[in-house]
């Protein structure tokens, strides 16, 4: 039998077409059976090969040095492809091949994967790869606590994929979870809080000392971080700190508030103080102080890269700070965006003179002068992106694993406010994002998802979020872009949960998942489909769909309001479809969007008027929306009137609620039957 091997696990016999370079199939219907613990035998040596024996000894359940005749044996060949690994098994003893300790070790992960879900190992020739070199996960482990057991049992799950980047998000606004002998109040002062979750810490935005009665929260010692380092090592996993600066840096200011603006206000007593807060770049110590911190990162982690944020400055307080106006006229700036170049730059060259490569979020891509060096982590849909950096794709709405993966009117845990299903998350192609037709493929180091944590107040509920969407995240890094059966995936997938559970970790179980919106899936067939619009009303360019044509092009939209069926309105919906000829009419209705991310108004009522002539009309017949929007996460009202009518002509109007109209009216559909 022939299995092909892909980044993630393979459970099922499958098409050789989707096999990296397969060898030969095992046609004889053979298995490996293991009789209890595994043993295994090195042969020869690669840098790093005593790491390797370690964790085969320590990290491993059910795997023992042999003492003379090995169950398996790992051999060391160095005309094969760094990182590639070439596995044999057969009836009598299972040979692993790699030019080095990586290649061993997926090769190793493999046959992990496969040992777990049974003790007879079909015999197979298997020669397999990575796709992209980063294949990332990032924890947000700021916005919520997480302790160290938990951090090592998702590196654990992250190496039978064989992913082998973990970003920890380690400073934000919400804490500082570093320990720093350099600036101890950082962590003293903003690692514990009043509020389990970040959302919860939102409401009164209260620090509070180490351990203090009734809060909650936690630091990484140093300790702690030199053997989480060393965990991951052994699991062929880096990890790469981030130190989110110059924004996001409200507990970095609470600790040292001489490096607010100078035009930084305290609010007045019973109001809560600004959220998003950058540090003073024309502060005279800042960039002593930026790198003290920076030097200190630089010593725990030993990665190449360090992370230095960079994301969503907000640049407020940078208008109107005597000190940064200043540094502006120095510097001829014109734009306070200037400063954020300003400040990536000379914390960019810090880095590398220091031997460490920046990767910061694609806000610093806005800089046309950005260094060469930098390494960009697109998470905006759309962004520029320089065609000479190397690149790590995160884009939000196919990585962002806070998102709900299940039809968000029916998950019970809040999270953010879109729908981001395992299918969305597999069948994702970085390549064929818009925009990136001509950026060069070689300068891809890879891709990551990402999860922040505000929602998601313990281990459980980040576990259901991560699992188990980031092994399609590791399946796209690892296997070719050709392999993309998600119906095969979400096969596998299952029985992967199993596994996962068997480590503690309790995944979302996709068997039960709920899915797409029906209506998005059996599409709308009715009289108006495919039915001329007409309309003067103002279409919202953020929600353009295909125009007023989408209104009875038949399809309907997902959960999510930007999918391209959900048409924008800017005012109220006045819109007239022209069935051709004349029609008994019975029906006449449009589905409306209110989501906490898309819009927030649905109209008040809906008037559909008929006519034959388009001149003279009947009507309107009126219909309430009767859906409350206070402190809702989505709602798909259908607006319908029902009654018995003989028109060529229907007229929609959408009359807006009073008040201010700040958000778009999203309508998918225009049913008439
Ligand atoms: C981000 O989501 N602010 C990188
Ligand atoms: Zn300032």
């Amino acid at each position: 039998m022939l299995y092909f091997f892909l980044g993630l696990l393979l459970l099922t016999a499958s098409p050789s077409s989707l096999i990296p370079q397969p060898v030969s199939a095992d046609e004889t219907g053979g298995v490996y059976i293991c009789k209890g613990d595994i043993s295994y035998k090195l042969r020869g040596s690669a840098d790093g090969s005593a790491g390797l024996e370690t964790y085969l000894q320590e990290g491993l359940p059910a795997m023992k040095k042999a003492a003379s005749k090995a169950d398996v044996v790992i051999c060391f060949n160095r005309k094969i492809a760094p990182g590639t690994y070439r596995m044999s098994i057969r009836p009598k003893g299972i040979s692993i091949e790699a030019a080095d300790v990586k290649g061993a070790f997926y090769a190793i992960q493999s046959l992990q994967q496969l040992r777990m879900q049974s003790d007879e190992i079909s015999c197979c020739e298997i020669e397999d790869y990575p796709r992209y070199q980063w294949r990332g996960f990032m924890l947000d482990l700021v916005s919520t606590w997480h302790d160290m057991d938990y951090i090592k049992r998702e590196i654990d799950a992250m190496a039978l994929c064989k992913m082998n980047v973990l970003h920890l998000h380690l400073s934000d606004t919400h804490a500082w979870r570093l320990e720093s002998k350099f600036c101890p109040a950082l962590h003293e002062k903003t690692s514990w809080r009043y509020g389990v979750s970040g959302e919860d810490w939102k409401v009164n935005r209260l620090f509070a000392p180490v351990g203090a009665p009734g809060a909650t929260g936690g630091y990484y010692t140093q300790d702690e971080i030199r053997s989480l380092v060393e965990y991951a090592a052994l699991r062929q996993i880096e990890i790469i700190p981030e130190i989110d600066l110059p924004g996001h840096a409200y507990a970095l200011l609470h600790a040292c508030p001489e490096f607010r603006c100078d035009s930084y206000e305290e609010k007045a007593a019973g109001t809560l103080p600004s959220y998003i807060v950058e540090i003073c770049i024309g502060h005279p110590e800042v960039f002593d102080f930026i790198f003290g911190i920076l030097d200190e990162v630089a010593r725990l982690f030993p990665s190449k890269y360090i992370h230095i944020g960079g994301d969503e400055a907000k640049m407020s307080a940078w208008k109107t700070c005597s000190r940064c106006r200043d540094l502006m006229r120095r510097e001829g700036m014109t734009d306070v965006r200037e400063l954020q170049y300003y400040f990536t730059k000379k914390v960019a060259a810090h880095l590398l003179s220091i031997g460490k490569i920046p990767v910061g979020w694609d806000e610093i891509a806005s800089d046309p002068e950005l260094d060469k060096d930098a390494v960009v982590m697109k998470w905006h849909t759309a962004c520029r992106l320089p065609e000479s950096n190397k690149v790590v794709m995160a884009t939000h709405n196919y990585t962002y694993l806070c998102y709900y993966q299940d039809a968000p009117v029916f998950e019970k845990m809040e999270a953010w406010s879109r729908y981001l299903p395992l299918d969305g998350a597999y069948l994702w192609e970085p390549m064929a994002e818009p925009g990136m037709e001509n950026f060069p493929e070689d300068n891809i180091l890879g891709i990551e998802s990402c999860i922040w944590s505000s929602h998601f107040p313990d281990d459980k509920s980040m576990d259901y979020m991560t699992w188990p969407r980031l092994a399609a995240t590791a399946e796209r890094a690892w296997s070719p872009a050709s392999v993309r059966e998600y119906d095969s995936f979400k096969t596998r997938v299952m029985t992967f949960s199993g596994i996962l559970g068997r480590m503690g970790i309790d995944s979302f179980d996709i068997s039960k998942e709920y899915g797409h919106r029906p209506e998005k899936i059996s599409g709308a067939s009715h009289l108006g489909a495919g039915c001329s619009v007409s309309s003067d009303s103002r279409l919202s360019s953020s929600f353009p769909a295909a125009g007023l044509m989408s209104l009875t092009d038949g399809k309907c939209g997902d959960w999510n309001g930007d999918d391209g069926a959900w048409l924008g309105f800017e005012g109220e919906m006045d819109v007239t479809v022209d069935l051709g000829s004349e029609q008994a009419i019975h029906f006449a209705g449009a589905t409306f969007l209110c989501h906490k991310g898309y819009s927030r108004d649905l109209p008040e009522r809906l008037e559909v008027s008929f006519s034959q002539d388009g001149s003279e009309w009947s009507g309107p017949v009126s219909t309430l929306c009767q859906a409350d929007t206070r402190g809702i996460r989505c709602v798909y009202p259908l607006l319908s009137v029902q009654g018995s009518w003989k028109a060529r002509y229907v007229r929609f109007r959408a009359v807006r609620r009073s008040g201010p109209q700040t958000w778009p009216l999203l309508v998918d559909e225009l049913i008439i039957l």
